[in-house]
């Protein structure tokens, strides 16, 4: 066979074996394998055919090291949104997209196609070795919405990290962002008619109002987005193909705007005995009037600062106690007949989906909110609870995006010895790459109202883990969830995923093997999960000597203080710790010891324990010493001395629970 060298130059190589795959993720629709490689020019000629796609062929232009490359709208209008064809030939390559989003996803295809070196940011003369696969590959997207979740509320997350997250989940072909940006721990973003809602409620621990739930007590921390910053990301994301979907979570989860604007409760004096004088209140009230012009003017605000249709309202884990003991939500009630407080749900979303569409958005909320049917059949719905809940609105007839948590809540962990929640069990890259609508049960109506799917990352984790937390929960499972929405189930083969996610692929002629997926992602500078980790050796070591424990609090039956003293489990009292509280160990006989742990509250969570306070020790058993502070929930000891007691003296008034759980000690 003899090729045209054209103007790939001189290096056009003329392998007749077909390119081996190139382990493209996601699996493309259809792939027909031309003869040979192509070897790039050493620079770049970028070519658009259609003003609207001049962001990519900049995008590109700082993304390949070389080669002629045509991006054009013409060409493909006879694919599905999102599709293009791609064609690498020795004259040229082509990326034709059927719309902008389909531009990009063909880019993306091409640049699996490079080493992977491609996405280090290097993108000098291209090395001899460097050549493309004569290809052409047809393609487009199973599900019109491929989401992830970011929720910065509870860790917040700066603006740069935020457009480094959208640029490695737009490599994978994800083009919703839906941002999660009010909850109970923080308020991120700016709203210029109501300032405090950053002012006091972007900033929680120190001398904040607004308690931490997680990590840090004694330090104040958080941070939010200006109104400039937020239109930055939005841009920055467009030229991606990324739809920023904004989250403000209403009713409930609203504790940080209720602590800057408390006027938005309902109109009683709760009682604040077990929460040591807190006000945890976090559900705006559904009878007060005036709460809907306030929420008039943050969604006008919110809206017009995202192009994106759709505006995700929130409407999860409502707390009704709340409605239930205001006289204004009862007379509502009364007035509209309702006996269910629940039902008030209904009242205030058909209020607020109403005020998003005055804005122009169509309205987006959690499972929950659909409960009661009662919502406009246009709203989209994240069913997030269960499989079962976001089967049952897809058969509801609501617009469904799938986030079920035991597929694709990527806070669970990822095995049971990995940091992570665990309340819809381990989710693991197999696990969510087995997601199935049909297999799964979904009925052929109820698959007809599927969006898409969505990575869902709250984030309670982040601030004990630190930044590469995100990294670490999302990749590879996000891999998985690319395809999972990318590829229907019939095209898919986890042996095949995973071969193409860990393993090189051989190329002929001498050139380099293709890379591994996990290869590109190193490249992006990403710390993803690599492996299982591996348990500490030392645990297995750990003495139990005799010890006997106290505390000025009480257990609960089921969990007694027993536990801690015979070493076999975390004991749990029946309230929130509170100031000058103690926890007592006291050795039968002095202990020499290397090392001692003191853990608090839950194994895996840095939740329920005690914040802030001094540990003590008594080498003799009456004199106590102060030996360590508690941070992050937790101490360690490294006694110079046999230790007789150990006693934690709490600092701290509240929690943020009405429990209080202490660990055994581990003691090597
Ligand atoms: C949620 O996880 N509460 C939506
Ligand atoms: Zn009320």
């Amino acid at each position: 066979m003899n090729r045209t060298l054209g103007i790939f130059g001189a290096l056009a190589l003329l392998c007749t074996a077909p390119a081996a795959a190139q382990n493209l993720i996601p699996q493309p629709v259809s792939v027909e394998w031309g003869e040979g490689f192509v070897a790039l020019i050493p620079y770049r000629v970028i070519e658009a055919t259609h003003g609207e796609l001049a962001p990519l062929a900049d995008y590109l232009e700082g993304a390949i090291p070389g080669g002629r490359v045509r991006l054009t709208l013409d060409g493909a209008s006879d694919l599905p949104a999102g599709g293009y064809r791609l064609t690498v030939a020795p004259e040229r390559v082509v990326v034709a997209g059927r719309d902008y989003g389909g531009v990009w996803n063909g880019i993306q295809t091409l640049m699996q196609l490079f080493p992977a070196e491609v996405y280090s940011g290097s993108t000098g003369t291209p090395s001899a070795q460097f050549t493309l696969p004569v290809v052409t590959i047809e393609d487009w997207p199973a599900m019109e919405y491929r989401g992830v979740m970011l929720d910065v509320a509870r860790t917040f997350v700066p603006k740069e990290q935020v457009m480094r997250l959208i640029d490695n989940i737009a490599r994978h072909k994800i083009n919703k962002f839906h941002w999660h940006l009010a909850d109970d721990e923080g308020w991120r973003i700016e709203i210029k008619s109501y300032p405090r809602l950053t002012e006091i409620g972007a900033w929680r621990g120190g001398d904040s109002p607004v308690f931490p739930v997680y990590g840090e007590w004694d330090t104040k921390y958080g941070g939010f987005y200006t109104q400039d910053e937020i239109r930055e990301v939005v841009a920055y994301a467009a030229v991606r193909g990324v739809e920023v979907i904004p989250e403000i979570d209403l009713p409930g989860h609203s504790r940080a705007a209720a602590i800057a604007y408390p006027e938005i409760l309902c109109g009683y004096t709760p009682d604040l005995t077990a929460s040591g004088g807190y006000d945890t209140r976090n559900v705006w009230c559904v009878a007060r009037e005036e709460n809907y012009a306030m929420l008039d003017s943050i969604i006008r605000e919110v809206a017009a600062l995202f192009p994106s249709k759709t505006f995700h309202l929130g409407g999860d884990e409502v707390e009704t106690g709340a409605w239930r003991a205001c006289p204004h939500c009862k007379a509502l009630m009364a007035e509209r007949g309702i006996t269910d407080a629940a039902r008030l749900q209904d009242i205030f979303m058909a209020r607020v989906i109403e005020i998003a569409a005055r804005h122009g958005k169509n309205a987006g909320v959690w499972n929950e909110a659909a409960a009661g049917g009662g919502i406009a059949r246009s709203t989209t719905v994240w069913g997030w609870e269960s499989l079962a809940a976001a089967k049952r609105v897809a058969a509801d007839g609501y617009p469904t995006v799938v986030c079920a948590g035991e597929y694709f809540y990527f806070d669970m962990r990822q095995s049971p010895r990995d940091i992570g929640h665990i309340w819809a069990g381990i989710v693991t890259l197999e696990k969510v790459y087995s997601f199935s609508p049909a297999a799964l049960g979904f009925t052929t109506a109820a698959q007809a109202n599927l969006r898409g799917v969505e990575a869902t990352l709250f984030h309670e984790l982040g601030l004990e883990n630190g930044p590469g937390y995100v990294d670490y929960q999302l990749f590879p499972r996000v891999c998985a969830l690319a395809e999972v929405g990318w590829a229907p189930a019939t095209r898919r083969s986890w042996d095949d995923f995973e071969r193409r996610l860990t393993q090189r692929s051989p190329r002929p002629g001498g050139f380099d093997d293709a890379p591994s997926h996990l290869e590109r992602l190193a490249a992006m500078g990403i710390a993803y999960r690599a492996a299982e980790p591996v348990p500490d050796p030392g645990l297995a070591r750990l003495k139990t000597p005799a010890v006997s424990f106290t505390s000025s609090m009480t257990a609960r039956e089921r969990d007694p203080f027993s536990r801690v003293s015979g070493y076999s489990g975390a004991a749990r009292t029946t309230r929130s710790v509170g100031e000058g509280d103690w926890l007592l160990w006291t050795f039968a006989e002095p202990v020499t010891a290397s090392r001692i742990d003191i853990k608090t509250g839950y194994d895996h969570l840095q939740r329920g324990g005690v914040p802030v306070g001094r540990v003590e020790v008594s080498y003799d058993g009456s004199t106590f010493e102060t030996a360590a502070r508690m941070h992050d929930l937790k101490a360690t000891l490294t006694p110079d001395r046999p230790v007789k007691a150990i006693r934690i003296v709490s600092e701290s008034p509240y929690n943020g629970e009405t429990f209080t759980i202490i660990q055994p000690l581990k003691i090597r």
